[in-house]
């Protein structure tokens, strides 16, 4: 199984360029279903991400011919010829619940097992199915098994119970070829939303409102190929500025969008990180950490749930206390276990975490529950005095391009090994 081993007390400088965002360029690469022209689509700004290869796989059983190189994806689906997903695949990334709108669409029937919920909590669907049942779907469920037929989908007012992200993204791919206009009220307003509008505009679809509560969607026959980049992943960008806050570094991040990170260059500056930004590019310089008294993720633009594990770590090195409200999902406060083993002082009480800021973390074997609280444990063994040693470094692998990589470009000290190596280092 392979580890990440890092020796903490680098300080982080440097540039680095951010690459595209994963949580685009997988319901893009869904929506390209939705091009039945046979001439294919071109994705530029692709990051070689574990779910990129899975949703490729996907694509491919599905019926599509899928190329990736050098950062770009190359998709034909003119010709599908499976309309379910095999639950191994499905099992992999429970994104693949974003091929439910666009094979409706596309084949009028689709047939998923259910994505399932992962360690940040349940993660229901029944946004996803509501909606597509006011679209005129017949949905039925069978041992796991969800399937849905449609002969042709009509156009619905849609009310989001919740702005959630992957149905809003469900019901705009659905509605793109339904007959007539949909409407989804209470919208996610998240820059990926934006992005997919983009996208399926770029194809001839007629979509307005994203990223505002309300997303109109007039019904179209067909779709055209075109070329898109995809923008870049303010996640990783919010990553690498907590990383260069927490080692007291000063780095400059470039291709990134900093009104997408509004919420967290707020919340950096409150805590006393310098942050300086221009149209393309954000710059993070060493400041004294200090304590903020609410921390609470929520929908966008509010503080983003996939950046509140990072945010731990720089809290849990900040002068006095924080309180860190997690308002999104219902168990992603794991990570504080690990943190704790690290000398972190955080008390876990339901959706809250009390943090108490602490001179020093220290190097520690930790173990990762998922992508962003995995993120967050490298944080700390950069941060940390001795060597961290991280383990399931894939959940890592599905958000972040070698992260070992870009961290090293900025003079951390981190490598990747596997476990016959690792008693060499005591
Ligand atoms: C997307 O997940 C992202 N994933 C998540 O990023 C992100 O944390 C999340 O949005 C919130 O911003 C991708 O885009 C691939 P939601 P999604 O539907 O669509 C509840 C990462 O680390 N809900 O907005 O699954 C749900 O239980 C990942 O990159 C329902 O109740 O998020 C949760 O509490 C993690 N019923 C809340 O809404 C539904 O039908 C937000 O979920 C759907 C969701």
């Amino acid at each position: 199984m392979e580890r990440l081993i890092i020796t903490g007390g680098n300080k982080l400088k440097g540039n680095l360029k951010i690459k595209g965002a994963k949580n685009s360029m997988l319901p893009i690469m869904a929506a390209s279903l939705l091009n039945g022209c046979g001439k294919e689509v071109l994705l530029e700004n692709i990051p070689n991400l574990i779910d990129m290869h899975i949703m490729k796989k996907i694509l491919q059983f599905i019926g599509a011919t899928v190329h990736y190189k050098n950062g770009n994806l190359r998709i034909d689906s003119g010709n599908l010829e499976n309309y379910s997903i095999p639950d191994q695949l499905m099992g992999e990334m429970r994104s693949s619940i974003f091929l439910m709108g666009p094979l409706l669409a596309r084949s009028g029937k689709v047939k998923v097992s259910h994505p399932g919920g992962c360690s940040i909590g349940l993660r229901p669907i029944d946004l996803h199915l509501k909606g597509l049942e006011a679209m005129g779907a017949k949905i039925w469920e069978e041992k796991g098994f969800i399937s849905a037929s449609a002969a042709q989908l009509k156009g619905a007012d849609i009310y989001l119970d919740y702005p959630s992200v992957g149905a809003t993204e469900n019901l705009m791919m659905a509605a793109t070829l339904a007959q007539g206009k949909t409407t989804i009220y209470n919208a996610a307003k998240e820059p990926e939303i934006v992005d997919l509008q983009n996208f399926l505009n770029a194809m001839g679809a007629v979509i307005r409102g994203a990223g505002t509560e309300t997303v109109k969607i007039e019904g179209v026959d067909r779709l055209e190929s075109c070329t898109y980049r995809i923008i870049p992943d303010r996640i990783v960008a919010g990553t690498y500025m907590i990383a260069a806050a927490i080692t007291g570094g000063d780095v400059v991040f470039t291709d990134v969008i900093p009104a997408h990170l509004e919420a967290l260059i707020s919340k950096l500056r409150e805590a006393g990180v310098i942050v300086e930004s221009t149209d393309d590019t954000v710059k993070i310089a060493n400041g004294n950490l200090k304590a903020l008294e609410t921390l609470r993720t929520l929908p966008y633009p509010g503080f983003p749930t996939d950046l509140q594990s990072q945010m731990m770590v720089l809290l849990s090195l900040a002068r006095g206390e924080s309180v860190l409200v997690e308002s999104v999902f219902e168990a992603r406060l794991k990570h504080a276990e690990e943190l704790k083993k690290m000398n972190a002082s955080i008390r876990v009480e339901g959706c809250k975490a009390y943090i108490k800021g602490i001179e020093k973390l220290y190097g520690a074997e930790v173990e990762i529950t998922d992508l962003r609280a995995g993120a967050a444990l490298v944080l700390a063994g950069l941060a940390a005095e001795g060597t961290t040693i991280v383990t399931g470094v894939k959940h890592i692998d599905r958000g972040y391009e070698r992260i070992e990589n870009d961290l090293q470009l900025l003079g951390a000290n981190i490598t990747r090994g596997c476990e016959e190596n690792i008693f060499y280092l005591s």
